[in-house]
């Protein structure tokens, strides 16, 4: 089977420093950039947007994973697509229109997600996916870092593999992983962990590569 995909989520980064966190964190074994957008509408938080995403957006090649937690996110998709977002992933609970911001985000040419929080069923995607690169399984209730992992959605895990079947889709999974949680998730099917407090605990690059080899290593 592939390797497991690492996506730190810069959320908990030293925002004052953030090119230089971005840097420091694909340099110390990062695959993905994990890049949490908040509107303190959908989410009760508020992070940043297209402008700062654009300013960071030369300093890897790493693949920018966008995880939109804003409502209405589709007059905003084309805004993170030129910013340099590869993939665009929206909640499924942010908007009624689910099938047409997954065609837009195609439309646009880059990677479409859909992200579930921990309460939303699996069956929301059943109809989307010949649309969807990638669904991603909130373990926190989104908004804030450093929360507990919540182990109730390993089971929606399974199921959502079992959806997905043979298709070319990724399974992310978003919230307190670390190399304890990390396991449980991977063997029910996830290949794609996103990780904030757990990868950027040290504050700096040699500890980033030690909390990235735990986690790989779990
Ligand atoms: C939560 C965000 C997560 C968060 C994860 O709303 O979507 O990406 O940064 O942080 P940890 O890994 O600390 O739970
Ligand atoms: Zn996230």
């Amino acid at each position: 089977t592939a390797k497991t995909i690492i996506a730190p989520s810069v959320l908990s980064s030293d925002f004052s420093r953030l090119g230089d966190e971005v840097e420091s964190v694909a340099r110390a074994g990062a695959d993905w950039i994990h890049l949490d957008v908040m509107d303190g509408h959908f989410v009760p938080n508020i992070t940043f947007g297209p402008p700062v995403i654009k300013a960071i957006r030369d300093r890897t090649d790493k693949v920018f994973d966008c995880h939109l937690m804003i409502a209405p996110a589709d007059p905003y998709l084309a805004a993170f697509a030129d910013a340099g977002c590869d993939i665009i992933t929206v909640h499924a609970e942010a908007g009624p229109h689910l099938d047409r911001s997954l065609q837009a985000i195609r439309n646009l040419g880059k990677k479409a997600g859909v992200s579930l929080n921990p309460s939303t069923p699996e069956s929301v995607i059943e109809y989307v996916l010949d649309r969807l690169d990638l669904v991603l399984l909130m373990t926190v209730n989104p908004g804030f870092g450093g929360q507990a992992f919540i182990s109730a959605v390993i089971d929606k895990v399974r199921r959502v593999k079992a959806l997905v079947g043979q298709r070319p889709i990724d399974i992310e999974i978003d919230g307190g992983v670390t190399p304890e949680t990390a396991p449980l998730v991977t063997a029910a099917g996830a290949n794609v962990l996103v990780a904030g407090s757990a990868v950027f605990k040290g504050g700096a690059e040699a500890a980033y590569r030690a909390n990235i080899g735990a986690i790989r290593q779990a």
